[in-house]
């Protein structure tokens, strides 16, 4: 509360997941930093805010709320925003999260609509879900308060907390892409998200062809809707309201992926790995379990580099990392097989008693154990058959500050708007080129390597993820980051997290 009386406004962050992830192992919680680009962008920028972070805390075991209260105290203290836990029972980690969320909308928004499975006890479980959300919200929040949503699986929260006459303020960002109307009207369920979507104040999506995807869809509903503005943010009106959509493409904090190669463990790991490969380069991949990753076509395509190019065969070694994820799904086990038999096949194939061509990592690494890789990485292949953003592209280039390294991307990767002139452009589908592409990059000379890099530093230097979250907030709230009142919560726990766990 201000001086004045009057209270200041909030920042409350809504996702499926907290920060954080955690599992039982026999008697005892374990915790450990979640996984992918959402966690990672929002981070830095919730950071000593003092606002609300409200989410599941990723557990599937049921848990006993005094020990969640112990291990969720600390861990707000030490991130200066508060945490506050939604849980969720089986069958809704089934049906929900697993079902609507990952087997109809993710595959639905990437294109690949042959991977869907709609049933209408995952739509049922997801409007239960968000309404759970929305009560949480509600709770928890206060009038004033700026009400920030993040990813698919909350697209109904703003309808949930307008049917319970909760007129906060509510934004939503969109992280993966928005489909054309040709797949977006697949689903059974087309109008209710569409008119849940138009609920919120304010929808942002990661480029200007998801948000023109958005509009298109909209007009097929509400073929009378117009669009006024030209920019970024548009204002796009209806007899039934007026929506304002933004296209907002996300970062990272391009400052700390730089700093965090000078640290120790990130030199130890540059070292490591030039000790283990020598004059060879380093290829990477970074991805998390996924099939929307492409992984098992670069695999194939690396495969065919070797087949192809003499001059490559042991001069060059590919490290792929791929973090485990939504292992429930069926889907991401046969995707995890899949690889490891490609990986095994490759090695066989080409190995010689001194070289191994594929060295395969299946676990996460913290980020500046991930920074000494990137540092090391000659070359890093991200190339997914399609992706919102993807940040481990910019994260490499943020940890090349000595200008070099050669980025290939994936023109489906939502990055490629902005880093496309810099970066080697490629169709992941199309493995021949994909491996013609892997040779230029291991030719390619100092000086253009060198200016390609300096120029992709600088397009993500100046939109780095302040930049993001102002720009988003202006747009949405009019207000930017620091108007938002710091954190009031004691300073770091002086002891290693892990403490805390019963
Ligand atoms: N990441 C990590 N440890 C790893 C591999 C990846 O922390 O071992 C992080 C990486 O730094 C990046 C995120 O996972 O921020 C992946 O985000 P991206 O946008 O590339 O893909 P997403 O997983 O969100 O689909
Ligand atoms: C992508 C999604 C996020 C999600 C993350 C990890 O980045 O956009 O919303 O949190 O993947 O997936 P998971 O299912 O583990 O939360």
């Amino acid at each position: 509360m201000k001086a004045n009386g009057k209270e200041e406004t909030r920042l409350v962050v809504v996702s499926n997941r907290l920060p954080l992830a955690l599992r039982r192992e026999g008697e005892e919680w374990r915790f450990e930093a979640g996984s992918g680009g959402l966690v990672t962008a929002l981070g830095p920028v919730l950071k000593d805010r003092g606002g609300l972070w409200i989410g599941w805390p990723g557990n599937r075991d049921p848990i006993d709320r005094e020990v969640l209260r112990h291990i969720l105290g600390p861990v707000s203290k030490a991130s200066g925003y508060r945490l506050i836990p939604v849980i969720l029972e089986k069958e809704h980690i089934e049906n929900y999260y697993e079902g609507f969320a990952n087997a109809s909308i993710w595959p639905l928004f990437h294109d690949l609509q042959m991977a869907c499975l709609f049933q209408p006890r995952f739509w049922e479980a997801y409007r239960d879900v968000n309404s759970r959300f929305a009560r949480i919200v509600r709770r928890h929040s206060r009038g004033s308060d700026f009400i920030w949503v993040h990813d698919y699986h909350l697209m109904h929260l703003a309808l949930e907390l307008k049917k319970r006459n909760n007129n906060r303020r509510c934004a939503f960002f969109l992280h993966i892409p928005f489909p054309s109307p040709d797949i977006f009207l697949k689903l059974p369920w087309r109008y209710e998200v569409m008119e849940a979507l138009a609920a919120f104040d304010f929808v942002g999506f990661q480029t200007l062809r998801d948000r023109q995807n958005f509009q298109a869809c909209l007009r097929s509903f509400w073929p009378s809707s117009r669009v006024r503005g030209r920019g970024p943010v548009v204002r796009i009106s209806r007899n039934e309201g007026n929506i304002i959509a933004g296209a907002l493409p996300i970062s990272i904090d391009f400052t700390h992926f730089m700093n965090l190669t000078r640290s120790k463990t990130a030199r130890e790991t540059v070292k490591a790995l030039r000790e283990a490969h020598g004059t060879r380069k380093i290829l990477l991949g970074v991805d998390r379990l996924d099939y929307t990753k492409g992984i098992p076509q670069r695999l194939e395509a690396y495969e065919r580099a070797l087949e192809l190019y003499d001059e490559l065969r042991e001069k060059v070694v590919f490290v792929q990392i791929v973090v485990p994820s939504r292992e429930g799904v069926d889907a991401y086990s046969r995707l995890r097989d899949e690889i490891t038999q490609t990986v095994s096949r490759i090695n066989g194939r080409f190995a010689t008693t001194n070289w191994t061509p594929l060295t395969f990592f299946f676990r996460s690494f913290p980020a500046d154990e991930l920074a000494g890789f990137y540092r090391a990485a000659d070359i890093a292949a991200v190339t997914p058959l399609r992706d919102g953003m993807n940040l481990v592209a910019k994260e490499y280039c943020a940890c090349h500050a000595d200008n070099d390294g050669v980025l290939i991307l994936s023109e489906f990767a939502g990055a490629a708007g902005q880093l496309a002139p810099e970066a080697l452009l490629v169709n992941p589908h199309d493995i021949e080129g994909l491996a013609r592409t892997l040779l230029k990059a291991f030719e390619m000379a100092p000086q253009e390597r060198q200016s390609r890099m300096r120029r992709l530093r600088r397009i993500i230097r100046r939109r780095d993820i302040f930049w993001w979250v102002d720009n988003f907030l202006r747009a949405a709230a009019g207000k930017a980051l620091r108007d938002f009142p710091p954190g009031d919560l004691a300073p770091l726990v002086p002891q290693p997290l892990e403490r805390h766990l019963s």
